[in-house]
């Protein structure tokens, strides 16, 4: 396997409305080696719309990520003429996204329906990006798995490592991963593999690490636990769950610009937050009810 990584990375995958900048900054400062945006629209990109490139700030301490998604080989071109991937390591292509408004614009997950279309435009990506290109995919779509030859077909265009999240775009979130899946992938790529999908434990990690996976990326169970990082690399955690709320807050604060906005995203984060606290059921159906930043910089005084 060709090195890219001196070392096993343990990654914060990417999740549209939960990795935002304050949250991949945490979870870096937890241990994350490595961290990927949210899913950018290149298009969006194109034509500089203010929202997408706020999305695009920067401030974790560990190998930086931007995950992008599109099909428009001009917007590819356009985007990277712009400077507003600097602060990235990494370009990372979107072709997993099961999400029904995704695919039907043949975006996501679609994009392993016509591998040599998609072909065109991963050599589009490794063309223009000036940061080295990967490609998170899933096992296939419309019942033909054909995540081989996807796979093959990206190491061709120069992509220097892969993602698989070893489900069907059917399945979406639901069912098991298909563990075979990385085993057949690793043995037919020579290029890094990492796993994507319901790593949670110690032992989890050891497992693809010993099947020979470069790396590990955590998606749901990092959601309001950035703890994560510390106790799968065995560090201690620079600070506790209280810290972490407040500095997200914080930090969110200087990143949404009116009350409303802030406070309705907040709580989905504060949600997972207090998943494990006691009378979590109760606490909920309180955070539920809060419309204004004084009342929950309150109960996160409370914590
Ligand atoms: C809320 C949510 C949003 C997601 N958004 C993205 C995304 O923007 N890009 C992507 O490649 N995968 C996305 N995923 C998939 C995750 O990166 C990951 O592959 C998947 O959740 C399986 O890993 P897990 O079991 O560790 O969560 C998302 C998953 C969730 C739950």
């Amino acid at each position: 396997m060709k090195k890219i990584f001196d070392k096993f990375i343990i990654a914060l995958a990417p999740m549209a409305g939960v990795t935002d900048f304050a949250f991949r900054k945490i979870c870096a400062d937890f241990g994350a080696d490595m961290v990927v945006t949210e899913m950018i629209s290149l298009k969006a990109i194109e034509n500089r719309n203010f929202k997408t490139e706020k999305m695009l700030r920067e401030e974790a301490n560990a190998i930086r990520c931007c995950q992008l998604f599109g099909h428009d080989i001009k917007s590819i071109k356009k985007a990277f003429e712009t400077k507003l991937f600097d602060q990235f390591d990494m370009i990372d292509f979107n072709c997993g996204c099961p999400a029904p408004k995704i695919v039907k614009n043949g975006d996501g997950s679609a994009m392993m329906r016509n591998i040599e279309k998609t072909r065109e435009i991963i050599s589009a990506l490794v063309k223009y990006s000036k940061k080295p290109v990967s490609v998170k995919f899933r096992l296939g779509i419309d019942g033909v798995n054909n995540y081989i030859e996807f796979a093959k077909m990206c190491e061709e265009c120069g992509v220097k490592f892969l993602t698989l999240h070893a489900r069907t775009r059917e399945q979406g979130y639901t069912g098991e991963v298909d563990k075979n899946a990385y085993l057949e992938l690793i043995k037919n790529v020579k290029i890094p593999v990492f796993w994507s999908g319901d790593i949670k434990t110690k032992d989890d990690v050891e497992y693809a690490k010993a099947i020979g996976c470069c790396g590990v990326m955590i998606g749901r169970a990092a959601m309001g636990n950035p703890e994560i990082f510390s106790y799968l690399k065995d560090e201690n955690p620079p600070y506790d769950k209280k810290h972490a709320i407040m500095t997200h807050f914080e930090l969110l604060k200087t990143y949404f610009h009116t009350e409303k906005t802030l406070v309705a995203y907040f709580k989905k984060h504060l949600l997972w937050y207090v998943k494990a606290i006691k009378n979590a059921t109760e606490t909920k159906v309180k955070i539920l009810e809060f419309t204004t930043l004084k009342q929950l910089e309150t109960f996160i005084d409370t914590i």
